[in-house]
């Protein structure tokens, strides 16, 4: 088989679900109308440590349109609580090992501790305004500085998967090796997701069968969750959640709201609506932690590093040891001998932490690149040039080579893209009238996710010649179901538009939450594989019925386009072939299982970063003015999208470097700042000249199409590509984010 196909895999395809969310027919998890729908509202703790001694309800249910106000006393107990387990190993994943409203004790600020239910929003949430809730308070702790001498190093953080510690040779031994030394404290404030929809579930019992609409980057996840705080059967449990508006992994943890919902709904009989509001979004559905990491980087008079080491600080809930992995890029990705990383947590009033974009990654490479922009300013050596004295083709942790990288031809085009070279390196040398300009780079990278949960996918093709592929994966917004469409088509050789994803639905083939920018690759190969062998399928059966004009053909000599079977000067379409046959449909099912984690591989995702800032000498401020990302995501799927994945992982970074922080007020242990008002994300006035590049490389290591994921590493390194603009721009080093007009004054 020789003929070129037109693919439609790597075509800029507009959204497939874009006429639908613009037209409003797209309905959102808190959209669905159901009869007799009742509203539940969450009521939060006020304090932030002690005991609820008391709740008095009895104003709130004298309401008119209150069905039920749910308390400790009266809320069901949960069945289990599973084990905290990221959602992406297919497995339950609660947020937390902590369910509310099981016993009087408060852990943290917004913390449920009552659910009033009523015929309508308003109602309920005024009841909730009639509780009468009496408290003993402990004083908090919340903050670094109330938890520094309290710290402790956990054997493991991140549900289990990583280990508190990670070493290589003897890093005391690298840092006296080496000719220069540089050691920083790098700060970052606590951080909140923010999608424009808030979570939400309605949740709807028909008998002891649970329908719930979620709001979730994982429907499987969500039943699997539900299923066992419930104690209902998966096979009880259908989870829907054909949209959701963002995400950034507050909804990849399955939080208490579902379940809640579901045990409301039970409670009064009728299907419930739970929407968190937006304030209740910075206290239900995790947050990136505050974090202080201290980087030592040890490094010959000629520019290559001997020693790292990493530490890094952070509060964690009393009940899960949860640090995102900030840690542990820093031990892969240059050559150096010498590595020591270690966490260190401490007990504090928080809810457990959970993933929040590029998570670890995005914090982790800002520390190490700023103070490999350090060094690099110290040995009077160019940024570009030291990072590519210390490259690695191998990962520098375990020794194995990378499936593929294109680092270096990321930091070649970013830089010509950008137009690097040049550049005079003494901080403070570049005016414009007030504005002192600077420009700064770093490395991104991000994991290609080494998960291993089978994953699968069903295809259908109709006698009309129209199919349908599906998997139970939602769509957050990413472009899932646009790419899928593509690679589906392609699998199928049918045009896009004969072609119809279906996804965010349980009773869909399994497949893995849409997290760690896996979707494109994990989820790609299951509908490849089920598209394909639905092809397949299809030929053998035509090249085997005497009835068809490719009767007898060998089957690799078969091309499929637009539908048609064709060998030689024989073909038959596949409407024909199921007419012929009284086939209304023909089925496939496909699976992919990925790579065992013991390939002789390591896989990552590589890019570079660049900036170029203006600081208003007098006033401090600071305006990005272009950034310049060049990323190595394997094959691209869809330019368009994996464009735009890319772009607003670099405005996050932007958003990362300058404006976003939890403000946390140390008496009370609550967010001042739980609104859009008052945290801070970049807007379009913000937003500079953003251009992203595409370097190609094939990597037939990590899935069957070579696809690295674009969702996450857009935002590593954008932070720290900014924070170096800014010393170039001043002269001044920030070791804090955001910086912040008063930083620089
Ligand atoms: Mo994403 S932060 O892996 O949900």
């Amino acid at each position: 088989m020789t003929a070129t196909i037109p693919s439609a895999i790597g075509q800029p395809l507009d959204r497939v679900d874009g006429p639908a969310k613009v037209s409003g027919s797209a309905r959102y998890s808190a959209e669905i109308p159901l009869p007799a729908m009742a509203y539940a509202y969450v009521v939060g703790s006020r304090i932030a440590a002690g005991r609820v001694t008391g709740i008095d309800t009895s104003a709130a249910l004298a309401e008119e349109g209150v069905l039920a106000v749910l308390t400790q006393q009266t809320l069901p107990k949960i069945a289990e609580q599973p084990p905290l387990v990221p959602s992406l190993a297919g497995t339950a994943a609660p947020g937390q090992t902590f369910f509310p409203m099981q016993d009087d004790t408060v852990h943290y600020a917004g913390q449920p501790i009552a659910l009033v239910v009523a015929d309508t929003w308003e109602r309920a949430q005024y009841a909730a305004r009639l509780l009468r809730v009496s408290y003993a308070e402990t004083p908090p702790v919340t903050t670094l500085d109330q938890g520094r001498d309290l710290s402790y190093e956990p054997e493991r953080i991140f549900g289990g998967w990583i280990p508190g510690r990670i070493e290589r040779g003897n890093v005391e031994a690298g840092l006296r090796e080496a000719d220069v030394r540089v050691e920083g404290t790098y700060t970052y404030a606590a951080n909140n997701h923010n999608p424009i929809e808030p979570s939400c579930t309605t949740a709807q019992w028909d008998g002891d069968n649970l329908l719930l609409y979620d709001a979730t980057q994982g429907v499987n996840a969500t039943q699997m969750t539900v299923s066992r705080l419930l104690g209902v059967p998966m096979s009880k449990i259908r989870v829907i959640g054909h949209y959701a508006g963002g995400s950034f992994g507050c909804k990849a943890m399955i939080h208490a709201h579902p379940t809640l919902a579901a045990m409301a709904a039970r409670a009064v009989g009728r299907p419930v609506k739970l929407v968190l509001t937006r304030e209740q979004m910075f206290t239900s559905v995790g947050h990136r932690e505050e974090q202080e990491q201290h980087l030592t980087l040890g490094a010959t008079r000629d520019g290559r590093l001997t020693a790292i080491r990493h530490h890094k600080l952070s509060p964690t809930s009393h009940f899960d040891d949860w640090a995102e992995p900030s840690v542990g890029v820093s031990s892969q990705i240059y050559a150096c001998p010498h590595y020591e990383g270690v966490y260190r947590l401490f007990r504090a009033n928080t809810m457990t932490p959970t993933f929040m974009r590029a998570p670890g990654e995005a914090s982790g490479m800002y520390a190490l690149e700023c103070a490999l922009d350090e060094l690099a300013h110290e040995l009077g050596i160019d940024p570009i040039e030291l990072r590519l004295r210390n490259h690695t083709d191998v990962d520098a942790m375990t020794g194995l080579p990378w499936s593929s990288s294109g680092l270096k031809e990321c930091y070649e085009r970013g830089a010509q893209r950008f137009g690097w070279a040049g550049r005079d390196p003494r901080p403070g040398s570049r005016r414009d009238g007030n504005w002192l300009i600077g420009t700064g780079m770093a490395t991104a990278c991000y994991p290609v996710a080494p998960l291993a949960n089978p994953q699968r996918a069903r295809a259908r093709l109709y006698a009309d010649g129209t199919a349908v592929v599906q998997a139970a994966t939602p769509d957050f917004g990413t472009g899932v179901a646009t790419v899928m469409t593509q690679v589906a088509a392609d699998g199928l050789g049918l045009s896009v538009d004969r072609c119809r994803f279906e996804n965010g639905d349980t009773d869909l083939p399994n497949i893995a939450a849409a997290v760690g920018s896996a979707g494109a690759g994990m989820i790609s190969a299951a509908v490849h594989s089920a598209a394909t062998a639905l092809r397949s399928q299809l030929i053998r059966s035509a090249v085997g019925d005497p009835g068809s004009p490719l009767h007898g053909a060998d089957p690799v000599d078969v091309v499929v386009r637009d539908g048609v079977m064709t060998a030689g000067t024989a073909s038959e379409s596949y409407s024909d072939l199921l007419r012929r046959t009284f086939q209304p449909d023909v089925e496939a099912a496909g699976q992919w299982n990925p790579p065992a984690h013991d390939i002789p591989y390591a896989t990552m995702t590589f890019g570079a970063q660049f900036a170029e800032v203006a600081v208003d000498a007098e006033l401090g401020l600071v305006r990005v003015r272009r950034m310049t990302g060049a990323f190595a995501p394997g094959r691209v799927l869809n330019p368009k999208t994996a464009r735009s994945q890319l772009m607003g992982g670099m405005l996050w970074g932007l958003g990362q470097a300058l404006l976003e922080a939890n403000h946390m007020q140390p008496d009370t242990g609550r967010w001042v700042n739980a609104s859009l008002g008052e945290y801070l994300v970049p807007v379009n006035a913000d937003a500079p000249d953003v251009d992203v590049e595409l370097i190609e490389v094939e990597d037939d290591i990590v899935n069957p199409l070579g696809v690295k994921g674009v969702g996450e590493i857009g935002q590593v390194g954008a932070a720290a590509a900014i924070a170096n603009a800014v010393h170039h721009a001043t002269g001044r080093r920030v070791r804090k984010l955001p910086i912040m007009i008063e930083d620089l004054l």
